[in-house]
């Protein structure tokens, strides 16, 4: 029989997992495919009982059910449950829920994509505080990057994370501003400079020293303001695209067991993006 895998969120027409996902099964002579649904926050309990009566094998999950789908599901895996956000849905063979999150290792992959994993005694400047950062910051830790600092315009949301993580140091945005040198690594997770298309930086980048790993969250548009000042700067400069794809090939792993190929996928997205 066909499997079947899904995205659920709202909004969901824009996604780029269903093409992705159509992709690595077609790549992979899987007999399967994979849709996007709209569910409304309202829709979540009936939306869930519907996919597992439909029978589906898994599915994503989106903004904004993140959080609210893990009352719904029978069990989480650890980092998930560390996160308090689930990304992805397996209906086990027992027909159980389990929740996992891969955003968080989705980046690490990405990061170690392109730079490769000897880096992780450098030390690390997540800005932001938010979901997003939460997920990256349990992620480095549990991949062994040890020297980790959070900045945020709200720092006491950086301490709530560095207290849950057990190391590392909070600042606020002018400290890290003012330390930016210090950091061998730095990961722009804030939404600053999304909103109205308006151009706004976290923080300055006055301080940041040439040779610096510089990420960004953001895919579209994938060099963002804070990647191309990082640029200008000659920081090594790692785009958003590569935590999508690998947050995908790692669901997709846990649902197949194969992990599919990024690069081809990678390449592709850029195209479509330029
Ligand atoms: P996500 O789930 O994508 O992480 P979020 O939880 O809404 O989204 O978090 C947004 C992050 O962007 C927060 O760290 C937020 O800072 P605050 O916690 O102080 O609100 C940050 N952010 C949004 N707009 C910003 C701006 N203009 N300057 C600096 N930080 C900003």
């Amino acid at each position: 029989m066909k499997r079947w895998f899904a995205v659920i969120g709202d909004p969901i027409a824009h996604s780029k997992s269903p093409a992705m996902h159509n992709g690595w099964f077609d790549e992979l002579n899987i007999d399967a495919t994979y849709i996007p649904i709209h569910v409304k926050s309202e829709q979540l309990e009936h939306a869930i009982a519907s996919l597992k009566t439909l029978g589906a094998s898994g599915w994503n999950v989106t903004i904004p059910h993140k959080q609210a789908i893990i009352p719904f599901l029978d069990e989480l895996d650890e980092m998930a449950e560390k996160m308090g956000a689930v990304n992805t849905v397996v209906r086990t063979a027992d027909g159980k829920l389990k929740g996992y999150n891969t955003d968080g290792s989705g980046f690490v992959h990405s990061l170690e994509e392109a730079v490769g994993d000897g880096q992780k005694e450098k030390p690390v400047l997540l800005i932001g505080a938010g979901g997003a950062a939460r997920g990256i910051a349990f992620a480095l830790q549990y991949y062994g990057y040890r020297n980790l600092a959070i900045t945020n315009r709200t720092v006491a949301k950086a301490e709530e994370i560095i207290h849950e993580l057990g190391e590392g140091q909070a600042l606020s945005l002018a400290d890290a501003e003012q330390r930016l040198d210090e950091f061998g690594i730095i990961i722009q997770c804030t939404s600053a400079g999304l909103a109205n298309g308006e151009f706004s930086l976290p923080l300055s980048l006055e301080k940041l020293q040439q040779g610096t790993i510089v990420a960004d969250i953001v895919y579209n548009p994938l060099m963002t303001p804070f990647l191309l000042e990082a640029q200008k700067k000659d920081a090594i400069v790692v785009t958003g695209l590569g935590m999508f794809v690998h947050q995908g090939a790692i669901a997709f792993n846990h649902w197949l067991g194969q992990y599919p190929n990024t690069e081809h996928t990678t390449k592709k997205l850029i195209d479509e993006l330029q």
